[in-house]
C-alpha cells in the first residue's frame, strides 16, 4: 500500500493550478485522487473527469470540482493505475473494470501518468489476465470467439451474477499468456463484434511512476 501512495504522490506533483485533470480508478488511484483532494483544501484550482463512478464519488467526497465530457475538449493531465507495465511502456488494464472509460480518458489526454507498484513491472504482457469488455448481447458467442484466439476467457463474476461495468456490459477475463505482439493482439481483438475494447493500452502512458516496497519511488527513463 505504501509504495503505491508513494508514486501516486510523486505523479501529483505534476497537477498545477487551471488544469483539467483525469482521475484513474483503483487503489493506487485512490491516493492520487486523495492526494489531489487535499491540494484543493490547500488552494489547488482544478477541475476533473472520472474514469469510474467510484472514482467520482471520492472526488466529490472530497470537494474536487467534475466536469461532464460535454464541456472538455482536452485533458492535461491523467493520473491512473496499472495491472502490468512492459519495458515499452504498454499496459493491461482494467483489473477494476473501469478499462472503457480509461480509455477513453487516456486517448483524451496530453499526458497519462501511470502510477505502480513494482510488483506490475513485467519484461512482457500477459501473466494478468487481460480484461475485455463485451456486450452482454450474445456474450456467449463473443466468448468463443475469444477461446478460438487462444484466450480461456473467464466471465468475471460478482457474488453469483456476471459483473457489470459502469457501462452496463460484462467483462471476459482472458488469459492468453505472455502476449508477444500487444499492438498486434488489440486489433484483432477489437474487430470482433461484441467487444467494446480491452484492457491494452498501446503506447498511450507519458509518464511511468514506480513505488518501491523499500519507501523509493523512482520515475521510468525509456
Ligand atoms: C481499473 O479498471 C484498472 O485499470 C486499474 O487502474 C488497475 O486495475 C490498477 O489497479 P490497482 O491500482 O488497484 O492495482
Amino acid at each position: 500500500m505504501e509504495s503505491k501512495k508513494l508514486a501516486a504522490e510523486k505523479a501529483v506533483e505534476y497537477v498545477k493550478d487551471g488544469m483539467i485533470v483525469g482521475l484513474g480508478t483503483g487503489s493506487t488511484a485512490y491516493w492520487a485522487i486523495q492526494k489531489i483532494g487535499q491540494r484543493v483544501k490547500e488552494g489547488l484550482s482544478i477541475k476533473a473527469i472520472a474514469t469510474s463512478k467510484q472514482s467520482e464519488d471520492l472526488a466529490k467526497e472530497l470537494g474536487i470540482t467534475l466536469l461532464p465530457f460535454a464541456e472538455i475538449d482536452e485533458i492535461d493531465v491523467t493520473i491512473d493505475g496499472a495491472d502490468e507495465v512492459d519495458t515499452h511502456w504498454n499496459l493491461i488494464k482494467g483489473g477494476g473494470g473501469a478499462l472503457l472509460r480509461e480509455k477513453i480518458v487516456a486517448a483524451a489526454s496530453k499526458q497519462l501518468i501511470i502510477i505502480v507498484d513494482e510488483s506490475k513491472l513485467a519484461l512482457e504482457l500477459g501473466q494478468f489476465p487481460l480484461p475485455v469488455e463485451i456486450i452482454p448481447f450474445g456474450f456467449e458467442m463473443t466468448m468463443r470467439k475469444l477461446q478460438k484466439l487462444g484466450a480461456e476467457p473467464v466471465l468475471r463474476k460478482a457474488g453469483d451474477q456476471a459483473f457489470v461495468t459502469d457501462n452496463g456490459n460484462y467483462i471476459a477475463d482472458c488469459h492468453f499468456g505472455s502476449i508477444a505482439q500487444p499492438e498486434e493482439l488489440h486489433l484483432t481483438l477489437n474487430q470482433i463484434p461484441g467487444i467494446v475494447d480491452n484492457g491494452l493500452f498501446i503506447e498511450m502512458a507519458s509518464v511511468v511512476i514506480v513505488g518501491y516496497a523499500n519507501g523509493t519511488v523512482r520515475q521510468l527513463e525509456k
